[in-house]
């Protein structure tokens, strides 16, 4: 049995007072949380996050890392760096960067490829548009976006990511995917994760709109590891309800 995890991706909120509320009333109530929690915050935050959370079992990242390893590259952050400052985990492919940056499918493997090489663990985000699940793309979206990232990898690499299947209709939208849904997608996944290698044991998170009120059927899903949690990760009491969903 996959131990769950749930992901909390601040975007690009936050400021030094309040993420120390934040981050306070996550400590506060981690303890009575079944399930892995992390933080993903901007990367201005994460000297603060690494001495708040330094001594609890909450684990931070970042939301992004250059597909450079150093050198001439204005305004990037590479993996090495994020690991200075304590970084377990680091979210790649996020569909918003998809769209806002035109992250192909091949700079999104790239990018996983240098997570792993800085010791990090990439958060891989794959799912369609409303457009393409309209049209039944669904399938080929997601497999296509995967398997990207499957043939960059070694697969001896493999139990090292984490994949997070976030259809990008239901992203701060409010519609979250039924459970059958969300299930039926991260199937799909697993079989190809399984295919690639039958002994890695890979979590696959749910993204999209996962609050309070439907996490427990979400996350009772059987090929559900847990959630990548955006707007109700900036509150403390719906982040950790949704960790006590598990
Ligand atoms: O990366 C997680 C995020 O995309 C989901 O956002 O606000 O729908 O939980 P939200």
């Amino acid at each position: 049995m996959r131990r769950k995890l749930i992901v909390g991706n601040w975007k690009m909120n936050g400021n030094l007072a309040g993420n120390q509320v934040l981050l306070g009333g996550i400590k506060e109530g981690a303890g009575n949380i079944a399930c892995d929690l992390a933080i993903c915050a901007p990367s201005p935050y994460l000297a603060q996050c690494q001495s708040e959370l330094a001594n609890t079992t909450i684990a931070w990242g970042a939301q992004d890392l250059s597909v450079h390893e150093s050198g001439a590259y204005t305004g990037e952050i590479s993996g090495v760096m994020l690991r200075d400052f304590g970084c377990r985990y680091v979210i790649v492919g996020h569909s918003e960067r998809r769209t806002y940056h035109s992250e192909s499918d091949e700079l999104v493997a790239k990018k996983t490829l240098q997570a792993l090489n800085a010791g990090l663990t990439p958060i891989v985000c794959v799912g369609e548009s409303l457009a393409e699940r309209e049209a039944g793309q669904t399938d080929i979206v997601v497999g296509r976006q995967i398997s990207a990232v499957l043939a960059a990898i070694n697969v001896t690499d493999l139990e090292k990511i984490v994949v997070a299947y976030e259809p990008v209709w239901a992203i701060g939208t409010g519609k979250t995917a039924t459970p059958q849904m969300a299930q039926d997608v991260h199937a799909l996944l697993r079989a190809k994760l399984v295919t690639t290698s039958p002994v890695a044991d890979v979590k696959i998170l749910y993204g999209g709109s996962m609050k309070p009120d439907n996490a427990k059927e979400l996350l009772a899903m059987s090929d559900i590891d847990g959630g990548l949690i955006g707007g109700a990760s900036l509150k403390a009491a719906d982040f950790l309800a949704i960790g006590g969903a598990v």
